[in-house]
């Protein structure tokens, strides 16, 4: 229940429209309650001899028979007039404040999602978390139209009619009271069992769709061996339990309205006879015995509303559970509320500087690339270390190669440094600075980073090169492509720079994509450069042109870079070997070529670097 106002929070912004809707409903129930009322009228004055109702009368209403019966059709039209287009109005609303939660929700969990340390997304599958934030978070909108404004309006609508009845006749008032156990226990037995069924035919249904799927995948298979009527055979049984398992469903679904239906003629038979002894009796006129009967049918409708409501609470709730962990989950990484900016080696301090407030200049740490690592130990899980107590020192300029066999925690090491992860113990410090103490989107802009696998977005060209530097004028923008060797292919696209990626059939090779990666980071020019092995998706031939513009961007900056072929790193000052998440060899290359340990070994093709 916590859960439910939790969820419905999301709609309290539109409170105004909510007192509108509510007021709607009303107005709308009650002109459905009027609806009888012209036909008792009818019966009564018109065609018996009662005399009219005396607010009739007041309003001016004609005694005689033709103009009243005029007046009564006219009654009709405007009830019903008013009554559709009240509930379309309220409708309208409802629907519109559903709308409007949904869009909250589901921006919150985009910038959630943005937020989110790299860890959670690589821990989750990406299709379930897509599945989350467009599906799932329809729940909350179920939740508001379908759990909400239904019972309220289905709970205010049998108020009022029994309010109405009471007022019009006791006893049969209690008689048509009587059908409300009788309904309630027939939705109760029938209610779960139709559910059940529904969700056992719609599981022999998705398996039906998924045969075909996995026939279609394997079917050259199944050709080649020759096997086509054993699928077809195996296809057939699920069709025909499909079809038995709905058909099931469609047999309890008529009973349930052939129950329904015989209750409700206990109720009309009850009133029928009750009420027309009280006819006879003269206690009660025809009229208004037809606004029972009416009221009777009208009955049905909230309580089978309401009956469902359950069900799509339950649903909705444990859909809305499942956004709420995404929202809930914690950030890893938090900035200090006193976290120092950080400038880069040539901009003026005062660009970091916060307006307003302006801290002292000494405040700000201007970056030149000494990087310090103090016995890091890291883990993504608690108690499970991938490294342990790595301590070295870089520095600014240097270019430290980090080798080792694959998942020994290569990718995690330079995680640490744009704070994608806070080491479990031990510091990481960027000239003497704990990481910590610094502005994480200065620390960022200090960083580029190459990763393995080249990102790109569906955007132009010119604008995936600028993205970590959109107000990069077009002459930077191609000046950076230069210098990654991405010019010479950008200019034979069809629209050059403005060629939209992805778009139009334009494919780009592995080796072109990391070019514009490389671009990107050429534009950034960061101090402090981080390669995830960039050369390792690409074949012989095109690593060589990355290689030479990864060799030019190092020029100047500090780096580290993960590699798995030699020739990205035979020149880099410094090699750091990690083995079972301990740093076991540091050198330069040439020094540990003469020691026997790893990289010995590797030069000698005596290990393979992965
Ligand atoms: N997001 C993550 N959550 C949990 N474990 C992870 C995550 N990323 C990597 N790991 C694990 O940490 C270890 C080191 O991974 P990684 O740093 O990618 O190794 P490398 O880059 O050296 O191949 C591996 O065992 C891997 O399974
Ligand atoms: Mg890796």
């Amino acid at each position: 229940m916590n859960q439910l106002g939790r969820a419905l929070q999301f709609f309290r912004p539109d409170a105004h429209r909510l007192a509108v809707a509510l007021f709607l409903m009303l107005a709308s129930l009650a002109t459905n309650l009027l609806k009888p009322w012209p036909l008792a009228i009818l019966v009564d004055s018109v065609l018996g001899d009662k005399p009219l109702p005396l607010w009739l009368v007041s309003l001016g209403a004609s005694t005689q028979k033709e103009s009243m019966l005029a007046f009564l059709g006219i009654c009709v039209l405007v009830l019903h007039l008013a009554q559709g287009g009240l509930t379309t109005a309220q409708n309208y609303v409802a629907i519109q404040i559903g709308l409007n939660g949904l869009r909250r929700v589901r921006d919150e969990v985009f910038a959630c999602l943005q937020r989110l340390s790299t860890r959670f997304l690589q821990g989750a599958k990406s299709g379930e978390l897509i599945h989350r934030a467009a599906w799932d978070t329809y729940a909350f909108q179920t939740l508001f139209q379908q759990g909400l404004v239904t019972s309220v309006s289905a709970v205010m609508s049998l108020l009022l009619m029994l309010v109405v009845m009471w007022r019009v006749n006791k006893v049969l008032t209690l008689v048509a009271l009587l059908i409300v156990p009788m309904l309630a226990t027939v939705i109760k037995y029938f209610g779960r069992r139709m559910i059940d069924r529904g969700s056992a035919a719609q599981q022999a249904d998705s398996q039906v769709t998924t045969f075909v799927q996995q026939s279609i995948a394997a079917l050259p298979l199944t050709q080649s061996y020759g096997r086509e009527e054993h699928e077809a055979t195996t296809f057939n049984s699920r069709t025909a339990t499909a079809m038995e398992k709905r058909l099931t469903q469609h047999g309890w679904e008529l009973g349930y309205w052939l129950v329904v239906s015989v209750t409700f003629a206990v109720g009309t038979a009850g009133i029928i006879w009750l009420g027309g002894h009280q006819v006879l009796a003269g206690k009660l006129t025809v009229g208004q015995l037809l606004i029972f009967l009416a009221y009777l049918i009208q009955f049905y409708e909230p309580l089978n509303q309401l009956s469902h409501v359950g069900a799509t609470v339950t649903n909705s709730i444990a859909a809305t559970q499942r956004v709420f962990e995404i929202l809930d989950t914690p950030e890893d990484v938090r900035e200090s509320p006193k976290a120092r900016p950080v400038t880069g080696p040539q901009e003026p301090v005062t660009g970091a500087l916060p307006k307003g407030s302006a801290p002292a200049e000494s405040h700000v740490l201007r970056v030149t690339g000494r990087i310090e690592l103090d016995h890091v130990t890291f883990g993504y899980k608690k108690g499970q270390a991938i490294l342990e107590d790595i301590s070295f020192r870089v520095v600014a300029g240097q270019s430290v190669a980090i080798i080792g066999p694959s998942g020994v925690g290569k990718s995690t090491l330079l995680n640490l440094l744009p704070r994608f992860f806070d080491p479990t113990e031990g510091v990481v410090r960027l000239e003497g600075v704990d990481l910590r103490e610094l502005r994480l989107r200065d620390l960022r802009a200090q960083m580029a980073v190459v990763l393995q696998e080249p990102i790109l977005l569906p955007v132009s060209i010119a604008e995936n090169i600028a993205y970590g530097k959109p107000r990069a004028s077009r002459r930077q923008i191609e000046a950076a492509a230069r210098a990654a060797n991405a010019e010479e292919f950008i200019t034979r696209l069809p629209n050059g720079y403005m060629t939209i990626v992805g778009e139009g059939g334009t494919r780009l090779s592995v080796g072109e994509r990391q070019r514009l990666n490389l671009a990107r980071a050429f534009l950034k020019d960061a101090p402090i450069l981080l390669l995830d092995e960039p050369t390792s998706a690409l074949d012989v031939e095109s690593e060589e042109a990355v290689v030479r513009s990864l060799h030019e961007l190092m020029k100047g900056r500090t780096t580290l870079i993960v590699a798995h072929r030699l020739s990205t790193i035979s020149n880099v000052d410094k090699i750091l070997v990690l083995r079972d998440g301990r740093l076991i060899e540091e050198g330069t290359p040439s020094e540990l070529k003469s020691r026997d340990g790893y990289y010995a070994k590797v030069t000698k093709g005596q290990l393979v670097l992965e």
